[in-house]
């Protein structure tokens, strides 16, 4: 197709604006840990990253598999120099340069190399490696600076959240003794001087697990929460991460005003940014070691804090971060101009961490090893996964529910489906009527700020309200005057042919009644969900037929809707319980 001139000169207005981004401000990705004998070839974990909008990845290592899978996809990679090879790089600035060479030149920039950690978590994995850790990053840095590279890779090390004491409130934040001027102070100059960046591996999860008693839930996996008062600064906190973050900030300012010299701007740390290289919540497990080690130290007694460790919290935790960063939240109430780049622990569940399976460590990942995710997260922003509603309260009474309904129905919800005969009047009551109208206006509005609220009839759910009323619902079932063979027969095909069968397998949540009808009716629903209930995925040869009544077989309901939507059709293999 030829672009008229007027196109062209549209075109060429447009671009630049879709191209810049309006999440400058922050990036996520993940860490892609390999310590596992069952993980997908790298070629194939690239595709996982592209078809999931994953768009950073660090590395444990230069995997040159893998650093090769990554090239030319315009993914960005952070690669890591080991805590072994520590020692000879702060030794030995000419082994820098070959490694820098062999490691990052050799790739760049068809991989994207942005970023050389070197080392991980010194501190507490390899403390007897501490006093060469800033020799070596200023060795890694002046080779990529010989090879023209020092603009394009910056060098820095992630350090454990263990390097932070005294972590609330965030204001009284300090780095250990044992390290604030001997390694700090030198590798926040260094960091400066470099255009560098702090790297913190903070996990609110270990601080919760640690103190379930003084934590709640809510603040530390980021969900909506009261908040949390530093009285020292009068600031207030509404995620525990951002406490872990200022807190570190924090430390960075004591370090600058204990120079006993006056300094002059150019030499305060206030120009180094602190980024997440790690962050996660594990989806299940058991505690079994390192306690303390993420924590930053805050504890000597508490539970072990394994039962925050489930598939819900880390999918809240997860999607809060991801959402959060995507939307251009990056600053905390203490550096509310910071960036915030994220890298989520982990991209896969390794199962040669910890001490076997149930250990919480093998439990960090977003995906299983045969690359079905754990739970539900999108990396492409706006947060739709992110589900919430707007429901009623009752306690204002009905007067003021009905001034409230009258007003959401008189400004663009859609109140048609609780008119009398329509499938939502029933329950007729205020409350569920008003529920139905703020949720179609909270919907219809983006879900935008202020558009749950009706002066105060009104507040917002993350849980899908019980009583929800769908008027479009439609369920299909078995038509049991078939007779047993052919009900067998299309169950057999629904089942082969993208139903999700496995609630009917024995030990599932609907084997019973072990019916072929009530078997045959949960395969064809899940069919005719699944192909999102178009006309004609519910027949199976006369078999089956749509009904408007949610239908229920002992204890078993059929689910109303089908899974999450997802725009990559591999992703969707089975495992993904229809909902
Ligand atoms: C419901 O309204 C009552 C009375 O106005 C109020 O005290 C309560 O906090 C509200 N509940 C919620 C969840 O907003
Ligand atoms: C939403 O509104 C609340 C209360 O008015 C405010 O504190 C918050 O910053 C707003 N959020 C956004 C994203 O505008
Ligand atoms: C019900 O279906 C109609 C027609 O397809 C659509 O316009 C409407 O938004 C749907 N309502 C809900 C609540 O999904």
């Amino acid at each position: 197709m030829a672009l008229s001139r007027l196109q062209v000169v549209l075109l060429g207005a447009i671009l630049p604006l879709l191209f810049f981004s309006p999440a400058e401000a922050g990036e996520v990705g993940v860490n892609y840990g390999r310590v596992a004998n069952d993980l997908p070839e790298p070629a194939s974990v690239v595709q996982l990253l592209k078809r999931n909008g994953i768009t950073m990845v660090r590395l444990y290592d230069t995997n040159p598999k893998v650093l090769t899978a990554l090239a030319n996809t315009g993914i960005k990679v952070v690669v890591m120099l080991p805590n072994e090879n520590l020692a000879v790089a702060a030794a030995d600035p000419s082994y820098a340069l070959q490694w820098a060479r062999s490691n990052v030149a050799a790739y760049y920039p068809a991989t994207k190399i942005h970023a050389v950690d070197v080392g991980n978590e010194v501190f507490d994995s390899r403390p007897d490696l501490t006093p060469q850790l800033v020799p070596a990053m200023t060795n890694v840095q002046a080779a990529l600076a010989k090879l023209g590279l020092d603009a394009a890779v910056k060098v820095s090390t992630p350090i454990a959240f263990t390097a932070v004491k005294d972590t609330f409130p965030p204001s009284s934040g300090r780095f250990r003794e044992d390290i604030a001027q001997s390694v700090m102070k030198p590798m926040l100059d260094f960091l400066q001087r470099t255009d560098s960046y702090l790297l913190v591996n903070p996990y609110p999860f270990f601080a919760y697990a640690d103190h379930p008693d003084k934590i709640s839930l809510d603040y530390a996996l980021g969900n909506p929460n009261p908040g949390v008062r530093d009285d020292n600064t009068g600031l207030m906190y509404y995620s525990l991460l951002d406490a872990m973050l200022d807190a570190t900030y924090f430390a960075m300012d004591k370090l600058t005003e204990s120079l006993n010299i006056r300094q002059p701007i150019g030499r305060r740390f206030t120009r180094v940014q602190a980024y997440v290289t790690e962050s996660g919540w594990p989806s299940g497990g058991k505690r079994k070691h390192g306690k303390l080690q993420h924590s930053g130290g805050m504890s000597l007694e508490a539970g072990d804090g394994s039962q925050a460790a489930s598939v819900a919290n880390a999918q809240a935790y997860n999607n809060n971060l991801i959402n959060r960063v995507l939307s251009g939240k990056t600053g905390t109430p203490h550096r509310p101009n910071a960036d915030m780049h994220v890298y989520i622990f982990a991209l896969f569940n390794e199962n040669q961490k910890g001490e076997g399976p149930d250990d919480i460590e093998a439990n960090f990942g977003l995906f299983y090893p045969n690359m079905q995710k754990v739970y539900e997260f999108d990396f492409h922003g706006g947060g739709a996964l992110t589900e919430s509603w707007c429901v009623a309260n009752a306690s204002v009474g009905d007067a003021w529910l009905q001034a409230a309904l009258d007003y959401a129905c008189g400004h663009g919800a859609d109140c048609s489906a609780i008119q009398p005969g329509a499938p939502c009047f029933e329950p007729n009551t205020k409350v569920a009527h008003a529920s139905y109208a703020f949720n179609s206006y909270y919907q219809r509005n983006g879900k935008a700020n202020g558009t749950c609220d009706f002066a105060g009839a009104a507040y917002i759910v993350y849980d899908e309200p019980a009583g929800k009323c769908d008027p479009n619902a439609s369920w299909c079932v078995a038509n049991e005057a078939v007779g047993d063979a052919r009900l067998q027969a299309a169950l057999d095909y629904a089942c082969s042919h993208g139903a999700d069968c496995s609630a009917i397998q024995p030990g599932g949540t609907c084997f019973e009644p072990n019916t072929k009808v009530a078997h045959a009716s949960y395969a064809f629903n899940s069919y005719y969900q699944r192909n999102g209930r178009a006309r004609g995925t519910c027949d199976f040869a006369g078999a089956a037929s749509v009904v408007y009544q949610r239908p229920k077989y002992g204890n078993c309901v059929l689910p109303s809707k089908a899974w999450i939507q997802l725009e990559e059709t591999t992703a969707k293999s089975e495992g993904y319980a229809a909902i």
